[in-house]
């Protein structure tokens, strides 16, 4: 018997054939499931096994209202600040994410917003939209040279790694801070700082690698923005809640940061409007892993970890054991 479950999202084609072949599966077809259809599709599918992704909140009153035959929700997303795990543990719920499928896509993004944000793309993109029709004095327009730079990494996990490796081919000198050193050979030569604080004076470049929630939310914020020297670059490709919003604004507006480049945001999809106001701001909208490969790569793998988890083996990625 296949096993029941719904996926609350429009997924890329091969993972829904691949759903609605292997499993018995209720999914969403075109657009997004909400909270209440999500509750009812469980309940109506009798399903055992829920496939969300991180626009779907698994608060303590979403864990609650899930059936009593739900035994496992797969996130298709690294991330997992959506969801309640202490809530989740106590139901009894299996709960796992997707990792290492999006390090590689996710630290090119962050990467593309560290050049671009340098480089003065998003601006360059306009004039030459805009039909350009002025020849720019070779003291016009100057972005800031990104090889050779000091960046600092903030959180040195997979997706903080592979944006260092990254790094390593532009010639940069790359300091991380995280809550503890990684071993010698994952580190390649990074200088770890146990302090952030420490850190941030010496980043002409600081791209933030670290989870969102509590413990994290707005560690970017006046004044560690300020400790930044002047000129410096700021990349999130993480996290919103990692910054405060007002405090990046008025390091933009300011000309203490000369740039940004941001994927994520405090409130998403509908993000501060002033941030696109201004010049020195590249953005995109939270597209960090959002490549074919990869994103089938993350269905597969929070499909397989469903099975895994209603054919009684432990799930491949659970968020505790
Ligand atoms: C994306 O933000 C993820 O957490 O996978």
């Amino acid at each position: 018997m296949k096993h029941r479950i719904v996926v609350s999202r429009p997924v890329p084609a091969p993972v829904t054939e691949r759903a609605r072949t292997e499993f018995d599966a209720t999914l969403a077809e075109d657009r997004d499931m909400g909270p209440d259809a999500v509750l009812q599709a469980l309940a109506d599918h009798d399903a055992e096994g829920l496939f969300l992704s991180s626009n779907l909140k698994l608060d303590a009153a979403m864990v609650a209202a899930l059936p009593a035959h739900v035994k496992v929700a797969a996130t298709c997303s690294v991330g997992y600040d959506h969801i309640d795990v202490a809530a989740a543990k106590a139901r009894g719920l299996v709960v796992t994410n997707t990792p290492e499928v999006l390090t590689d896509c996710t630290a090119d993004l962050a990467f593309l917003l560290l050049l671009n944000a340098c480089r003065r793309a998003g601006e360059y993109g306009a004039i030459i939209r805009e039909g350009w029709g002025r020849s720019f004095g070779m003291h016009e327009m100057l972005g800031i040279r990104a090889s050779g730079k000091t960046l600092g990494i903030v959180g040195m996990g997979r997706i903080g790694r592979a944006m260092a490796q990254r790094a390593g081919g532009f010639g940069m000198t790359v300091l991380y801070t995280d809550t503890q050193r990684l071993p010698p050979e994952l580190e390649q030569g990074a200088t770890y700082y146990p302090d952030l604080r420490a850190m941030l004076p010496h980043c002409e470049i600081l791209s933030v690698h670290a989870p969102g929630g509590a413990a994290t939310d707005k560690m970017m914020n006046a004044e560690t923005f300020g400790l930044l020297p002047k000129g410096a670059v700021f990349v999130n490709a993480a996290r919103g809640g990692l910054v405060d919003e007002d405090a990046l604004i008025d390091a933009l507006k300011s000309g203490h940061l000369f740039a940004a480049g941001l994927d994520v945001f405090r409130s998403e999809p509908n993000f501060d409007r002033r941030l696109d106001a201004l010049p020195n701001v590249f953005l995109t909208p939270h597209m960090g892993s959002a490549t074919f490969e990869t994103r089938v790569a993350m269905g597969n793998r929070a499909l397989d970890n469903i099975a895994a988890v209603l054919d009684g083996k432990p799930a491949i990625d659970p968020l505790w054991t």
